[in-house]
């Protein structure tokens, strides 16, 4: 341990700046307060995050279980992504009251529309607690002795720091558990939606324009956090009042210009800065690619069924934003790694690591035993990806699970339970059924198919066998299972009990289910999985603290996982490619330009042409008469990051980080300042959607604005 704290302390005292690269934690942020100062930074690192005053930090929240959104007035009122309340927003909008198609406005909190099940989480206090969490921690343990003792540990200091208090706690692992902190939590679970502009404005553009610039996606929504007359968490009631934040945002209208300083502040999700050659090769080269093309098939079915009617675009939307984004970011991701020869990059780096290992006799092996490890994963991966991206494909597979869990349930009142949601899903379900058995059929015979032909689940055993025989076999199991037929599924669960388990077994879509399972993850290879898994991780381990004893400046910020962290950087165009030149912004000109009745992506809503039209943006306009819609800068961020803010050299809220620039999504793994940027939605136009587009200047009114 007392080495590591000294190669930190080295890192910290000998680096004076740091790479555009890195997500650090807020805690420790004076390492990095001369170094940000001297990019710009007008602020101290204590006005971001400190537990003796109000700070930036309380207003900054975890949106949902994956996103980030900030406090902007002392209301309670929240920004996030229009995408991270996408759901919210979907689940509240019917064909009558499409809010979603539409926009929704509330005009007083009386018109404020309760969202059950999602929680804005603040952050208290975090604290270094890897002493606690690692006592008794001893190297010849095994990893099973040593979980054990951690989670004790952890288990006993989450207990002591929340007794007593309505907080809850959480310990996060850190350079894969070489250090851990603690984070101190208040959740609130009565949170409201209270703007959202129409899809045309907050997802101009779609999963055409998704992580790609030039972009002009208006991608905001707007919450407001509610709590019991003492201001503290509370489930939603009638008479829980406005949650008073200890500090909001202040909102800056002048904008930014080309190599200004600017901040994110927020929640990512995951990155593997430190993962080996074998494990980028196995993301860029082996899994990606699968995932890529049973996603292309399913993508086609949906969209194609999307473009005929507006009641089949509500049903799938929100399902196709999720396939689609992925599917977009491992495409740029992988042909990023392969531009950047970040396999060999890895060698290379692999390679020096070894040279020095040789001589330590802890860390000799790490490389050699990562690869055996790797070989072993590589194998089980695909299965993997294969069972989750074609079995599970469809959602009659999807429901095959489901029946199956109830076939081997066992217990009365928990049967009860899973039958009667059953029986609830089928009511919507069934609804429209023939349209959208039309979809799922042919995706579940595509997706099935294609893993086939690529000769994974093994239950087509004859290679003889030809494409249009297993089509039609699949076709029959489709059409002849109870789970296609309302009135057979109706009629096995009507009096489901334990002991007609074998009629469901027995259902072809069940039994095909299981099959593929079987074929694919094996037990032996589950147990497998989870051996090598760990194994790896206990690895990784070594092989990070053995970085930073080689040399300290190899290990720099902890891989993100859903902490709060603070990036930063310059607002900064880029080269994608030979003869192209990015620049940093763009305006509602492009808006204009990419417009196409045609197309419902890059549909412009009449209301946003008159304001166009008139040039009518007020205090929203730049210097030049333009209207800013978005900008991009070269601030570190990834998955989670969505809604955060992004500020300035004063800490005022300039936009909100909703995506990475697409020649950079191999950021994750490899960060590349050449290529990596992140998308901002500039403030100005979302307050010009707010204010001019939308009327709504009772929200307008409740924000503090410096001019
Ligand atoms: N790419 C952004 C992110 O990763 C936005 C995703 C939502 N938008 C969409 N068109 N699917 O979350
Ligand atoms: N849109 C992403 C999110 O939902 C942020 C983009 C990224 O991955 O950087 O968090």
């Amino acid at each position: 341990m007392k080495r590591i704290l000294i190669a930190l302390l080295i890192a910290v005292f000998s680096v004076p700046t740091f790479a555009d690269e890195g997500m650090w934690i807020p805690m420790l942020l004076k390492r990095n307060e001369a170094d940000m100062q001297q990019k710009g930074m007008k602020i101290s690192a204590d006005d971001i995050y400190s537990i003796n005053q109000a700070c930036l930090k309380d207003a900054i929240v975890l949106f949902g279980s994956g996103c980030t959104g900030e406090f902007v007035s002392d209301q309670g009122l929240l920004f996030t992504n229009h995408h991270c309340g996408y759901s919210f927003i979907a689940r509240n909008s019917t064909l009558e009251h499409n809010y979603l198609a539409n926009g929704f406005w509330a005009k007083s909190f009386e018109e404020e529309i309760p969202c059950v099940g999602l929680t804005v989480t603040r952050l208290v206090r975090m604290e270094d607690v890897t002493e606690q969490v690692l006592k008794g921690v001893e190297d010849k343990m095994s990893e099973a002795e040593r979980e054990n003792v951690i989670a004790a540990n952890i288990k006993a200091v989450t207990k002591k720091a929340t007794e007593g208090t309505h907080y809850s706690a959480i310990i996060k692992p850190f350079y894969y558990g070489n250090q851990y902190f603690m984070y101190v939590n208040e959740v609130f679970t009565d949170v409201r939606m209270v703007g959202t502009p129409p899809s045309n404005i907050g997802k101009f553009g779609g999963d055409t324009d998704n992580w790609m610039w030039p972009r002009h996606t208006g991608d905001f929504s707007v919450f407001r956090v509610y709590a019991g007359k003492d201001n503290k968490p509370a489930d939603y009631s009638a008479d829980n009042v406005p949650y008073k934040p200890l500090q909001h945002l202040t909102i800056s209208l002048k904008g930014v210009e080309e190599n200004d300083f600017t901040f994110v502040f927020g929640y990512p999700g995951t990155t593997n800065r430190y993962a080996t050659s074998q494990a980028v090769d196995l993301a860029a080269n082996v899994t990606n690619p699968v995932r890529i093309d049973l996603r292309t098939i399913r993508l086609n079915h949906y969209n194609n069924a999307m473009n005929q009617d507006a009641a089949q675009r509500l049903k799938y939307s929100s399902k196709v934003a999720s396939i689609a984004n992925g599917w977009k970011k491992w495409q740029g991701e992988s042909l990023g790694i392969n531009r950047l020869d970040g396999v060999e990059k890895k060698q290379e780096f692999e390679k020096r690591f070894q040279q020095w290992a040789n001589n330590n006799p802890m860390y000799k092996d790490v490389l050699p035993s990562m690869e055996k490890n790797y070989a072993i994963l590589k194998s089980i991966e695909l299965n993997n990806t294969y069972f989750n991206e074609a079995v599970r494909a469809s959602d009659f597979m999807g429901r095959a699970a489901t029946l199956l869990t109830l076939a081997n349930t066992t217990n009365d009142s928990l049967i009860e339970a899973r039958k009667n949601a059953f029986i609830k899903h089928n009511e919507t379900y069934f609804k429209d059924f023939d349209k959208h058995s039309i979809v799922d059929r042919a995706i579940f015979i595509e997706t099935f198919t294609y893993m086939c032909k690529a000769g994974f689940g093994g239950f087509v055993a004859n290679k003889d066998v030809d494409i249009a025989t297993i089509e039609e076999m699949l076709g029959k199991i489709y059409d002849k299972s109870v789970l296609t037929s309302e009135k057979n599924i109706m009629k096995l669960l009507a009096n489901y009990k334990a002991k007609d388990a074998k009629k469901i077994l027995k259902d072809p879509a069940v039994e095909l289910y299981q099959l593929a399972y079987e074929n694919l993850l094996p037990a032996s290879s589950r147990k497998e999985y989870s051996k090598v898994t760990k194994e790896i991780n206990r690895l990784y381990r070594l092989y990070v603290k053995g970085m930073m004893e080689m040399d300290a400046n190899n290990v720099s910020f902890p891989d993100a996982n859903l902490t709060l962290r603070v990036a930063y950087g310059h607002v900064k165009g880029f080269a994608p490619k030979d003869g192209v030149y990015y620049k940093p912004y763009t305006t509602l000109e492009g808006i204009i330009e990419k417009e196409n009745p045609d197309i419902y992506d890059y549909v412009v809503e009449p209301r946003l042409k008159e304001l166009y039209n008139t040039r009518d943006y007020g205090q929203y306009a730049n210097a030049k008469g333009e209207l800013p819609v978005a900008f991009i800068a070269t601030n570190h961020t990834t998955g989670g990051n969505s809604g955060s803010p992004v500020l300035n050299a004063n800490g005022e809220l300039i936009g909100l980080n909703f995506d990475r620039c697409w020649e950079g999504t191999m950021s994750d793994l490899l960060f590349d300042p050449n290529y990596c940027r992140n998308i901002t939605l500039d403030i100005r136009y979302c307050l010009f959607i707010i204010d001019k587009y939308a009327g709504a200047t009772n929200l307008i009114n409740e924000l503090t604005i410096s001019k």
